[in-house]
């Protein structure tokens, strides 16, 4: 429904001021990242953030702090100690940016972790928008943020149609956001209150109109277009990919292979994969010059990445005779009792969980 503008005889107070009102009364208080201005931290957090839930960070954010608690020991770090404390937490390559990130840290700023945008967005795994929050934040520097979230909430407000994955609208909603920021008062509470507004107020679907302080003004809104802004991009239909993974499991010890660091779950450890056209037993053999003595069909299960949806057929196998591993693999034969400090990606770890339970 079309609201009607404030009256003119009362202007509306600036875009930023509302913001910065509403985040103080309503906005999100007490998360373990904010009260500190701790750049290292603060970085931490937005990496964190990036593609995941606040509620899922929560726990990662506390044991990966307690374990590394400033840039010197994650970047004297093994990669292994990293990925462990990242896994299940998905997009992988954000741990290997902020393993590398923190060594240039040591390396470029002596290990002071920088605070300026221009500095940090120069780091591996900081983009244009997660460098202005790390620096509103920690340092107090005026720039405009635009993670999706924010994307959402300007191409409402400000009525910008068509993808905003394109170069084009893009630009335009930097501009927007660029417009927007406070001449004066808190950058951080701001800040803050964009991200807050985006993940409670503006949802994607059925935004909460009636409490967001910036409705007044809010073109979506005003011409009833709050359901096709932002434009959708045009979904490709869901690619899906089906392999074998192989549960060779000797002596209480379960064989893993590191993956290539580029690619779905890179750096981690994960089972051997096989094509499901080939017999498990011939691809154990042939890849790992394992004979295996039993085989066994395991429950399938699928899991979703952005891209596509892998299909796993998982086979619990018995190595008999050995010819010794395979030439060129990273692979280990890991303790089922070292599952968890291991840095194995969310299914895995819950499919070799099935297997310890079925081993007592
Ligand atoms: N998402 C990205 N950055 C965030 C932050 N600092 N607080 C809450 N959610 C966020």
């Amino acid at each position: 429904m079309a609201t009607k503008a404030t009256p003119a005889s009362k202007p509306l107070p600036a875009f930023a001021a509302r913001i910065v009102g509403w985040q103080r009364g309503h906005g999100r208080h007490g998360l373990p990242w904010q009260g500190t201005r701790d750049a290292y931290r603060i970085w931490l957090s937005e990496v964190m953030l990036q593609q995941t839930a606040v509620a899922t960070v929560i726990p990662y954010y506390a044991r990966f702090l307690a374990r590394f608690p400033d840039v010197a020991s994650l970047a004297a770090a093994e990669d292994d100690a990293v990925m462990a404390l990242w896994s299940g937490l998905g997009y992988y390559a954000r741990a290997r940016n902020l393993h590398r990130a923190a060594r240039e840290v040591m390396t470029r700023h002596g290990g002071l972790f920088p605070v300026t945008a221009e500095e940090l967005v120069a780091l591996p795994g900081v983009g244009r928008s997660t460098a202005a929050a790390i620096a509103a934040f920690s340092s107090g520097e005026r720039g405009a943020i635009l993670d999706a979230n924010v994307r959402r909430v300007l191409a409402r407000h400000a009525g910008v149609a068509g993808d905003p994955a394109s170069a084009q609208v893009l630009g335009r909603l930097w501009e927007v956001a660029e417009a927007r920021v406070p001449a004066r008062g808190s950058i951080t509470v701001y800040t803050q209150g964009m991200m807050d507004l985006g993940a409670d107020v503006c949802l994607p679907r059925k935004p909460h109109c009636l409490v967001c302080p910036v409705n007044a003004d809010c073109v979506a809104r005003i011409e009833n277009r709050v359901d096709e802004l932002p434009a959708r991009r045009a979904r490709r239909p869901a690619r899906r990919k089906r392999i074998a993974m192989l549960v060779v499991v000797r002596a209480g010890e379960v064989l893993l292979e590191k993956r290539p660091a580029s690619g779905i779950w890179g750096g981690l450890w994960s089972l051997p994969e096989a094509d499901v056209a080939e017999p498990p037993r011939a691809a154990l053999a042939r890849e790992w010059g394992l004979d295996a003595l039993e085989v066994e069909a395991m429950e399938p299960f699928e899991h979703a990445f952005t891209h596509f949806t892998l299909e796993v057929e998982p086979w619990r196998m018995k190595p008999g005779k050995s010819t010794g591993l395979a030439q060129g693999k990273a692979a280990i034969w890991l303790p089922l009792s070292d599952l968890a400090g291991a840095a194995l990606p969310s299914p895995v770890r819950r499919l070799l969980a099935k297997v310890v339970s079925g081993t007592k």
